[in-house]
């Protein structure tokens, strides 16, 4: 059986830390699930880190369905979650509603993702839920928002920490799941985590979360720019590097294919 949001929760109460990861292929995401990772999170990261855009915002809803049925293809075991693209669901709960139901009828993931917990995002949340899609939101650094927040850091002043935490409170009222918090202070990441019962999935937000996200780009050294919580725990731009040089030597000098 695959991994369901109740037991994110519940491993949430007996203390077991979430592993996810993003993938945006059939090869990767079955690197993934076979490594045992719990949530596998087609992010929309996928725009900047295998598609080359500036940033996350042109990515369109047909671009996310080709990347999330391919993923899906690949996993057995992980709970996939599909990050809902820019202005594929701002525009009103049922503009999310129609574009969240594709996600789930056309790839077979179990849950989308979205960004903000401001007041219509909440709303957004409750029209999902209500017709039986599970949402795992996303607070703090915002990437859709890049043109108004940058890459920084969120939640540094007290009131912003506080607007922070009442969006985490408002979405888990609202029937999230999950909430991810991006790039902001531990102690603010390890306060919603006390105060929700659903799970928190840090990215630069410190070690007190339920869980954890990198995009695994910046984990196996494959990304241009990394943001500065990433952790790299290989080096592939060099492996890769590397077995492409020895590849054009040896066509180049005739020694692959051997007779
Ligand atoms: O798009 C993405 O990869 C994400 C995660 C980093 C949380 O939203
Ligand atoms: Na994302």
């Amino acid at each position: 059986m695959p991994v369901t949001p109740q037991d994110l929760n519940q491993w949430k109460q007996q203390g077991r830390r979430i592993v996810a990861l993003t993938a945006w292929d059939y090869a990767s995401a079955r690197l993934l699930d076979r490594s045992g990772v719990d949530l596998i999170l087609v992010g929309d990261s996928l725009a900047m880190v295998s598609l080359g855009y500036e940033t996350t915002l042109p990515l369109t809803l047909d671009e996310m369905l080709h990347h999330a049925k391919a993923v899906r293809r690949g996993v057995v075991n992980a709970l996939t979650v599909v990050d809902l693209p820019f202005l594929t669901y701002q525009e009103s709960p049922e503009q999310a509603l129609h574009c969240a139901g594709r996600i789930l009828k056309e790839t077979g993931a179990q849950a989308v993702k979205l960004e903000g917990g401001y007041p219509e995002m909440v709303a957004t949340v409750s029209r999902l839920v209500r017709v039986g899609i599970p949402v795992l939101g996303h607070v703090g650094l915002t990437p859709q928002s890049v043109h108004q927040l940058g890459y920084r850091k969120q939640g540094k002043t007290p009131e912003a920490g506080e607007r922070i935490l009442n969006e985490a409170i408002a979405l888990e009222e609202a029937g999230a799941f999950g909430v991810v918090l991006e790039h902001i202070p531990a102690p603010l990441a390890q306060r919603i985590t006390d105060r929700l019962a659903i799970v928190t999935i840090g990215i630069g937000a410190g070690p007190h979360c339920d869980g954890q996200i990198l995009v695994t780009h910046d984990l196996l050294g494959l990304s241009d720019r990394q943001p500065p919580f990433a952790k790299v725990y290989a080096n592939l731009q060099h492996t890769i590097g590397e077995a492409i040089a020895q590849y054009s030597t040896e066509v180049k000098e005739g020694r692959f294919p051997e007779a």
